[in-house]
């Protein structure tokens, strides 16, 4: 079949994309040898949302007592909590393809190989041609030597969010994302858990501020997570339908199952990328110029196949990006600072631009400004009112530069200052506009005056 466009891989990047180049009136084939959606939708961020939501009840429920509200100790029934995330993933995923057929998309499913220029290859014996072939096949958990996927005691995220057990013991490899989203959920299911972290600060790849990052070390110790830093996992042996964890501190961990979340590594394996002279960077992405184009004429990359955040809605925004460059449209160059991140820890940690450090070591003259969840009434009145609000600042023109949001509710709150960056919003902007009362959002707009030195509701420096 001939196309304009063919796009290899139906997560996040690669349906947005295909639904908007068939939007724009590109006859578009999709190729998805799994599900629709991805990682994110079946195995990533839908399902950990979706367990994160249903495991905050039973912290909730075990501690409303202050409130006067008791609660039995909860049962667990996981065959039915499993089957409820899903029908969560399988509602989405449903949408997606009633999405893409609603628009015209021609749905393969079928694994694709590049077959030389403008030629995709599928696994069923077929060739697609295409003008331009967009590559959107994402990206797999890594796994690090002594490690095997392939032993049931060791699992990636994937196992993690099938919960098939809630293991006794669980000791998580990589105090990131993934390791510690999942080691707040399995915490709350009951498991004891230990994260073991190589570098010497948890979640070293996001740029957060110490103090941000103080908030979450302090509550991930309250809820008995033993985090420990600077260690490494060398190996592990069996030990009584269990495991010991050997570390290079030479200490040994007992556990029942061992969740590795070391990072993830773009899919670019078997994608015959050779038949258009194109290899990988050694860091496993693919180069692309502004457009988003590889060095070979006619195919592209998006989402976590090329450089910047492994994140699902970076995917989309190139996906979209792209499609419209592919319409006739101008290039539109994604700037990565733009792009919140949302963490979904307890409490949750958002954040989008820089951070004061980076700010500061970028020799900028900033003003900063902090607000607490302790001096709003909704917080308190939700029982949650630990954390902050920051917002960072240029000290000439007050821009916003940057935001981090730890507490409740952070990921929802945190699209605000995403719009103020995106659109070079100032201080007073955010400060100015009228916020009802009482939301998490005047935290925000508190954070603001604060760094102007006018917030009403804390004492300004
Ligand atoms: P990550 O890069 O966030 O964290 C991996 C951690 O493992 C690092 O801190 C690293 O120092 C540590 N590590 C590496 N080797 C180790 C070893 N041998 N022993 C102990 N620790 C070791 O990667 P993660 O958590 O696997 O996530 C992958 C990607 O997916 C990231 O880019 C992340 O941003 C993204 N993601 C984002 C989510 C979100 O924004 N909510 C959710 C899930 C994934």
């Amino acid at each position: 079949m001939d196309y304009q466009v063919v796009v290899v891989g139906g997560g996040p990047g690669g349906y947005v994309c295909a639904i908007r180049c068939a939007q724009l009136g590109l006859r578009v084939g999709l190729l998805e040898e799994r599900e629709l959606g991805g990682v994110c939708l079946n195995w990533g961020c839908v399902p950990t949302k979706a367990l994160y939501a249903a495991t905050k009840l039973i912290e909730r429920a075990s501690t409303a007592d202050e409130m006067g509200i008791g609660f039995p100790p909860p049962s667990i029934d996981l065959t039915k909590l499993a089957a409820w995330k899903a029908r969560v993933v399988s509602k989405l995923v449903g949408g997606i393809e009633t999405l893409l057929d609603k628009n015209g998309v021609d749905v393969h499913r079928a694994r694709g190989r590049l077959d030389g220029s403008g030629r995709v290859a599928l696994a069923s014996g077929e060739t697609l041609t295409a003008e331009r072939i967009v590559l959107a096949t994402g990206s797999s958990p890594i796994e690090i030597p002594g490690f095997p996927f392939d032993d049931p005691l060791v699992w990636s995220s994937d196992d993690a969010l099938a919960l098939t057990e809630i293991p006794d013991r669980l000791v998580v490899i990589g105090g990131g994302v993934i390791g510690l989203e999942l080691a707040t959920i399995y915490r709350r299911l009951g498991s004891s858990v230990t994260v073991i972290e190589l570098l010497p600060e948890i979640l070293s790849a996001v740029d957060l501020d110490r103090r941000t990052l103080g908030v979450v070390k302090r509550s991930l110790a309250e809820q008995g997570i033993d985090v420990r830093t600077g260690t490494a996992a060398d190996s592990y042996e069996p030990a009584k339908d269990a495991l010991a964890v050997r570390l290079n501190s030479g200490e040994s961990l007992e556990a029942d199952r061992v969740l590795l979340a070391v990072g993830r590594r773009p899919n670019t394996a078997d994608l015959g990328l050779a038949s258009v002279d194109l290899e990988p960077e050694p860091s496993g992405v693919l180069a692309v110029d502004d457009s988003l184009e590889t060095r070979a004429r006619g195919v592209h990359a998006i989402g976590d196949l090329v450089a910047g955040p492994m994140l699902a809605h970076k995917a989309s925004a190139e996906g979209v990006a792209l499609a419209d460059a592919l319409a006739g449209g101008e290039t539109r160059v994604l700037d990565h600072e733009t792009i919140p991140q949302a963490i979904f820890t307890d409490p949750e940690i958002a954040s989008v631009g820089l951070s004061e450090r980076a700010a500061k070591e970028r020799g900028r003259e900033i003003l900063v400004g902090r607000f607490p969840y302790a001096a709003l009434g909704k917080a308190l009145g939700m029982r949650d009112a630990s954390g902050f609000f920051q917002i960072v600042a240029d000290a000439g023109d007050h821009r916003v530069l940057g935001a981090q949001i730890v507490g409740a509710e952070a990921s929802d709150l945190i699209s605000e200052a995403a719009v103020a960056l995106q659109a070079g919003l100032t201080l007073e902007a955010i400060a100015d506009a009228v916020h009802p009362h009482p939301t998490l959002p005047e935290g925000l707009k508190e954070a603001a005056e604060n760094a102007l030195g006018r917030a009403i509701h804390t004492v300004n420096r």
